[in-house]
């Protein structure tokens, strides 16, 4: 075997090591690029061009030079893989931007090569990139192909006729600039998402070419119109069928149709036909019941193209009088809006940790997300629909013209499909929604949505100008609404036919495991009273959406902490305090005033603060129920302190002189016992104990879970206070990909082996490596403490 053709099956291998279900034979390959990058931190400037036959040949295809050359050694790079966001290996420095977190960005250079197999000569040939942080030029084969001007689009680069075959290598350079910045978050900095390389027959299916969503017709009738758009890099023309089939969850075929279609080199024609389904099983928040649709294109009895795509059969309708309806069911929006990154990693989030964050919010009782305030992952929305999530899909730049309607394009023509997204939003807060020239900005934005789907309503997130003559909610079809309860019903009475719902609601801040505000040292008690001047409490903000069955639901800013948008403004803050979880993903107050607000089908309960207060015996300790019951009785040490009727926003609360011991709340409903929770003074840690969130990982490389870290007494309780220095030993195939506790104020690094706890937790995130087999072992360490120790299964 050639040495190329063998590089190039060792591709395919791995591929097919790191997903499993791929097939040898498939009519098209999608290999992934992220291992094997090279990469220099900071600029590296293009030599200057002097004289005139320097000048000549620079300016040709091919001869791009600097960096992006082809034979420019990169052989001192740094080898990485990705997803990679090189802002959060920095350390934080007080002269940086605060709401980047304090992190320095600046530019970043990644180069790497790729070989293609002799016989895939003649094949249409596309790269891929998910995300780039934020703008980038790229070269292929020392040609510029592509330059990305947003940070949350991705970009498909089509190199078929300058690809390189057989024993030549492919080169890709990428010059990213994150000194541009989008947001007034945290954003990352470099190629933070997925990287592919697709070869496909020169007549294939386009790239998010498929458009096949259900619909249910006025007589009720269920049909996928579907329309699939192809390309043809080939010389010839051909006369093709296209044919999708539509399989239910067990891959059982329910329905099949089929069209003809002519394409032209370098045509795009999109092909369209409906398949009927009978009596669907229906795609809900609790029952994402989900069909995948094979779409394949046949020249005669050869398969040149397949692409499997997914879909749900449901319903939805935003009323003007009751909100919003999923299947014809009310279902209010119980959502959260939430930037990318995590504590550790940053924005190159591992898709099994965007799972595990959606599995949390779940948890807390959300059924909505708001992808705050940009398009998110492809696999973020594929677990939107699985695991029964509606999402509010979110364009980044609010821009009519040339390149900013491309991106916008670009998110619903990727988007469509999925059965989670119920609303497109084309902007957040812009300083021209209240003006005639915002009006007409919407107005065109939401032209551009209605020509790819027609199925969703498109909003515009508005913080003020609700009843400015020309607003941004005139143009849009449900109005959204930032901050604005005190608006909702005059612009409901004003509005009667518009649909309304909270696009951004509360933040309110609050630091986990800490009770007492203490502003100037930027801690924020957790009893749910600390909320900025446009915002309300966790507790009022709901309240207002909830009484009134108009407003559609609310979208709580936020389910989790970010890095940057520090509570106070300001160092040493450098995270955001928003969350109902902090930068872990670990519970604040917040998270289980959700749960008793947003969950019916099963009782809630849980006290706040924990029983640790040495030093303060007699005194008067504020305690929270947070419940859905009707009543909760609190005991101290066995003794009756006093029930109270729980309110449902509010909740309850008592003050309680200190005593140390056991403090038990029982939950009543109809008089009878539904719940019991306590918290306990605990021992000074005497032992680290590891907590896995799955027993296994698979050993592809990708796969990644977070372990929690705690201190516990001797009594093997969880000790709510501590703050023990802890480093980590891992062993067998996988990394360490980084660590938090969740403190704002931690400046330690979050790449490493090791962290403090902070207020009895501390987080690692460990990744396999590809290939990998046996055992992780994770042990932890701590000063006097008993060290703890896990295993984790390869699977
Ligand atoms: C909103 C804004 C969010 C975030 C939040 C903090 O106005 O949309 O991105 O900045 O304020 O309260």
């Amino acid at each position: 075997m050639k040495k190329k053709s063998f590089m190039k099956k060792f591709i395919v291998l791995s591929l097919l090591l790191a997903w499993g279900s791929a097939r040898a034979e498939m009519p098209r390959e999608r290999i992934t690029l992220d291992y094997g990058w090279k990469f220099h931190l900071g600029d590296i400037p293009f030599p200057v061009v002097t004289g005139h036959n320097a000048s000549y040949s620079h300016a040709k295809a091919g001869t791009a030079n600097g960096a992006a050359a082809i034979d420019f050694n990169d052989s001192s790079w740094r080898p990485v893989d990705l997803p990679h966001d090189w802002a959060i290996e920095l350390p934080v420095s007080r002269t940086n931007n605060l709401s980047q977190g304090f992190r320095p960005r600046g530019l970043g250079w990644y180069r790497r090569t790729f070989a293609l197999d002799a016989a895939d000569e003649g094949k249409q040939i596309e790269l891929q990139f998910d995300g780039v942080s934020t703008f980038c030029s790229v070269w292929v084969n020392g040609i510029i192909a592509h330059r990305n001007w947003c940070g949350y689009t991705s970009f498909y680069i089509d190199i078929t006729p300058f690809a390189k075959f057989g024993q030549a290598t492919n080169t890709i350079a990428v010059r990213v600039d994150a000194d541009a910045q989008e947001g007034w978050w945290y954003e990352g900095a470099g190629i933070y998402r997925h990287t592919w390389l697709v070869i496909r027959h020169p007549i294939h299916i386009e790239t998010d070419g498929v458009f096949a969503n259900p619909v249910r017709q006025p007589d009720g009738r269920w049909t996928i119109p579907a329309e699939v758009t192809l390309a043809n890099s080939g010389t010839n023309t051909a006369e093709v069928e296209i044919e999708s089939t539509v399989l239910d969850a067990g891959g059982k075929e329910v329905s099949r149709a089929q069209t003809k279609q002519t394409i032209a080199p370098f045509d795009h024609p999109a092909a369209k036909y409906e398949i009927a389904v009978t009596s669907p099983t229906l795609w809900s928040v609790n029952q994402p019941y989900l069909y995948s649709v094979r779409t394949v294109v046949r020249a005669g009895s050869d398969i040149l193209d397949e692409l499997t795509t997914r879909c749900g059969f449901r319903t939805i309708r935003f009323d003007a009088d009751k909100g919003f309806f999923l299947n014809d069911q009310p279902v209010k929006l119980k959502g959260t809006c939430n930037h990318q990154d995590h504590a550790g990693v940053g924005t190159a989030m591992p898709d099994s940790l965007w799972e595990w964050r959606l599995r949390k919010l779940k948890e807390m009782g959300a059924n909505a997300y708001r992808c705050s305030h940009n398009p998110p992952p492809a696999e973020f929305l594929d677990l939107c629909d699985s695991l029964g999530m509606l999402v509010m899909d979110e364009n980044r730049n609010f821009n009519t013209t040339d390149e900013y309607q491309r991106q916008l394009e670009w998110l619903v023509r990727r988007d469509r499909n999925h059965p989670s997204i119920i609303l497109w939003s084309v902007f957040n807060e812009e300083p021209m929604q209240g003006t005639r020239q915002g009006y007409e900005m919407v107005r065109a934005m939401a032209a551009v949505v209605k020509k790819l789907d027609r199925t969703r309503p498109v909003t515009a997130a508005q913080s003020g100008a609700m009843n400015a003559p020309w607003n941004a909610s005139k143009a849009a079809e449900v109005a959204g609404f930032n901050y604005q309860p005190g608006g909702y019903d005059s612009y409901h009475k004003a509005n009667p036919t518009k649909p309304i719902t909270s696009s951004e609601d509360t933040s309110a801040v609050m630091t986990r495991g800490e009770f007492t505000t203490d502003k100037t040292n930027f801690i924020l008690g957790s009893y749910d009273t600390e909320h900025q001047g446009w915002g309300l409490t966790h507790r009022e903000a709901w309240k207002r959406i909830a009484e009134r069955p108009f407003v559609a639901g609310g979208f709580v800013w936020t389910g989790f902490d970010y890095h940057g948008e520090p509570q106070p403004l300001g160092w040493p803050a450098t995270a955001s305090s928003f969350g109902c979880m902090d930068l872990c993903g670990f519970p604040k107050t917040a998270f289980y005033i959700h749960q008793a607000q947003w969950i019916e089908s099963r009782p809630v309960l849980q006290l706040v603060p924990h029983w640790n207060w040495p030093g303060r015996e007699g005194q008067p300790v504020k305690v929270m129920a947070l419940s859905n019951a009707e009543k909760v009785r609190l005991n101290l040490n066995g003794r009756f302190i006093e029930e109270k009727a729980v309110d449902k926003y509010a909740m309850c609360s008592w003050e309680v002189p200190y005593e140390p011991g056991r403090l038990e709340a029982v939950a009543i409903n109809d008089g009878k016992e539904v719940a019991r929770y306590a918290v306990e003074t605990t021992g000074v840690p005497a032992a680290l104990k590891l907590i896995a969130d799955r027993p296994g990982l698979a050993g592809d490389g990708r796969d990644a879970q977070p372990i929690t870290v705690q201190a516990v007494d001797d009594h093997d309780r969880p000790v709510p206070t501590a703050n023990n220095f802890v480093r980590f030993e891992l062993t067998g195939p996988g990394a360490i990909i980084g660590v938090g506790n969740g403190n704002p104020l931690c400046h330690e690094p979050e790449k490493g082996d090791s962290r403090s706890l902070y207020n009895g937790l501390a987080q690692v995130i460990v990744q396999t490596t590809r290939g990998a087999q046996g055992t992780l072992h994770l042990k932890a360490i701590a000063e006097k403490l008993k060290p703890a120790e896990i295993s984790i299964s390869i699977e």
